[in-house]
């Protein structure tokens, strides 16, 4: 059976998820950031979130070399800011609207949730590294839509009809 690469990841994007951009600061360096849809909720007690890494990011090492991450859910306002750090080679977070966190990687500001992340677990997943962090502090705010993606192409949640 042939399997087609580009038709399964298509397919796989007719799931629309939010957008989280994931932070790490690491030791004598600029703070970076990477976009990711692939961040989920995994336990509440003990409080784990996931997210996925490709293995071919050049932030592959810092994140996962990472002793924690800062997982900041983005909401419409923030759809530059995720194009530009889903770039390749764009990591660095200069004049974004950043707050500080106490654990240190910063968030970004206006989020709708942060969720400041201690490295739990990596796991192997394929292509791809499965990174369960921690949760040691978190926030949100009520206010604020969030940013959606669908089938390759950014948008926002339709108003309620109920
Ligand atoms: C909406 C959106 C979601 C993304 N989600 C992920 C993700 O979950 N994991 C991931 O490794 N890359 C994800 N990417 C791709 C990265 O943001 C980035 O483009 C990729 O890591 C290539 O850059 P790099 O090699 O400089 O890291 C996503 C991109 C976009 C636009």
């Amino acid at each position: 059976m042939t399997f087609d690469a580009r038709a399964f990841r298509q397919a796989l994007g007719s799931f629309p998820t939010g957008v989280a951009v994931v932070t790490a600061a690491p030791p004598e360096q600029h703070p970076l950031g990477i976009t990711v849809n692939s961040f989920t909720s995994v336990s509440l007690d003990p409080p784990l979130v996931l997210w996925c890494l490709d293995r071919r990011s050049d932030r592959y090492h810092t994140f996962t070399k990472a002793p924690g991450y800062t997982i900041s859910v983005l909401g419409t306002a923030h759809e530059n800011v995720s194009s530009r750090l889903a770039k390749q080679g764009a990591h660095h977070l200069e004049g974004i609207e950043l707050l500080p966190t106490e654990l240190g990687p910063p968030a970004l500001a206006d989020a709708l949730a942060i969720f400041e992340c201690a490295a739990e677990a990596a796991h192997e997943g394929g292509d791809h590294a499965i990174l369960v962090g921690r949760v040691l502090r978190f926030a949100m705010r009520e206010a604020g839509a969030p940013l959606v993606f669908f089938r390759g192409r950014y948008g926002a949640l339709a108003a309620s009809s109920g």
